[in-house]
């Protein structure tokens, strides 16, 4: 009786989904790219400048600035080496942890990790599915001492440098209060605002709020630019030093090649930054999609009790990256047919991530009871954003 009930409610939402996606077949998040992309490639292509130099970049970094308001920004080849060099900069070594939110995707926990840090893992908030701020402070509260060094764990004697908050999915923290509880204890503060270009906390764009912002410009982001991210700060030192050691730490010279310290090639290409040029000059249109689809989800699982779409909460405004929906937990057993019947439909939803404490290489970290994470994850589906739905 209760698989066949199952059943009914599964089919219930395949077929809420179905009155909402137009197409036969959809990925999870597919990019809009049009006319004006092929344009500035054509464009870039022609001028010979396709790598490391171009007006594009800057054009790009400039854009950046102006839409999120961010005093700095520095673009990367992607996220994942922006966040490395966040990392870099705020100098995480041997000696230091970082916390971040169980739930994330394994980019921030591999950043720290390049730099022979280890991650540390707090739990997260049901609402927002961002770092929980009470449970940090208590946390804090009880596993740490503060000391001229820093915040240091009373357990591994490491110092607790940096926190890095995730804002997942599009939807904001509430980083405010996070980044009280960070200058409490004496924690720098790196925001992972990867999936969240255009979401607001009392409206200020997220990757404001930190020490050092984060963006991704992945293909499956809210716009792109192939493979891409950006270092945002309002520190002219960071940005300086971000700019200087992504492009491999050389000395600015006309023909003299001499580099000061070990830096990375982590700079974006001028083919891409012609592609995210073009991309930004129609965010307001993609934002203001992403934000009616969301609102037709949100208008169909009003009429189920069992299953809750996920919203932004009070001070925020989301970019709703990844349209969500959380399962009752009497219900929660449906998660697994429900993915099988989306995706024989066409329709690539997914669950979230595997919290990033049961992945092999960070089984061993530090971390929090995570009830909350371990909870949300068993009954929470991702469902089909992209530009090609309604
Ligand atoms: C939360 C989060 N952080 C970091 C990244 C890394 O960005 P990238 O793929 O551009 O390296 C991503 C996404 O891909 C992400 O979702």
């Amino acid at each position: 009786m209760k698989k066949y009930r199952e059943s009914l409610l599964s089919n219930r939402i395949l077929q809420s989904i179905r009155s909402v996606i137009k197409s036969k077949k959809v990925g999870l998040h597919e990019p809009y790219l049009g006319e004006n992309e092929k344009r500035y490639l054509k464009k870039c292509i022609e001028s010979g400048y396709v790598s490391y130099l171009g007006e594009y970049v800057l054009n790009l970094e400039k854009k950046i600035t102006d839409y999120t308001g961010a005093k700095y920004a520095v673009t990367t080849n992607s996220g994942t080496s922006a966040l490395h060099l966040a990392c870099r900069l705020l100098e995480i070594n041997h000696n230091c942890e970082v916390l971040m939110p169980a739930l994330s995707f394994v980019a921030p926990a591999n950043a720290v990790s390049y730099m022979n840090g280890t991650p540390h893992f707090v739990d997260i908030e049901k609402e927002t599915f961002g770092i929980d701020p009470q449970k940090l402070r208590n946390y804090l509260s009880n596993t740490t001492y503060l000391t001229n060094l820093g915040c240091i764990n009373k357990r591994t004697k490491k110092v607790i440098k940096a926190i890095i908050v995730i804002h997942a999915y599009g939807q904001p923290a509430q980083i405010q209060k996070i980044i009280r509880i960070a200058n409490e204890f004496k924690i720098k503060v790196i925001e992972d605002a990867a999936e969240s270009l255009g979401s607001f906390y009392n409206n200020k764009h997220t990757g404001l709020f930190g020490d050092i912002g984060v963006l991704s410009f992945n293909g499956n982001k809210v716009i792109t630019t192939g493979g891409g991210g950006a270092l945002l700060t309002k520190n002219k030192k960071i940005y300086e030093n971000a700019k200087h050691l992504s492009t491999t730490a050389k000395i600015k010279h006309k023909w003299e090649y001499i580099h000061n310290e070990v830096g990375y090639n982590y700079r974006m290409p001028n083919i891409n930054a012609a592609v995210g040029c073009s991309q930004f000059e129609r965010i307001s249109k993609l934002l203001k999609y992403k934000r009616r689809l969301a609102r037709k989800y949100q208008i169909i699982f009003e009429d189920f009790d069992e299953v809750k779409f996920m919203k932004e909460q009070k001070n925020s405004f989301s970019n709703y990256w990844l349209n969500t929906i959380i399962i009752e937990k009497n219900f929660k057993s449906i998660r697994e047919s429900l993915l099988h019947k989306l995706h024989k439909n066409g329709y690539q939803a997914r669950p979230l991530w595997e919290p990033l404490n049961k992945l092999k290489m960070f089984q061993a970290c530090p971390k929090d009871n995570l009830a909350v994470t371990n909870d949300i994850v068993s009954r929470t589906i991702n469902l089909p954003s992209g530009y090609n739905i309604i």
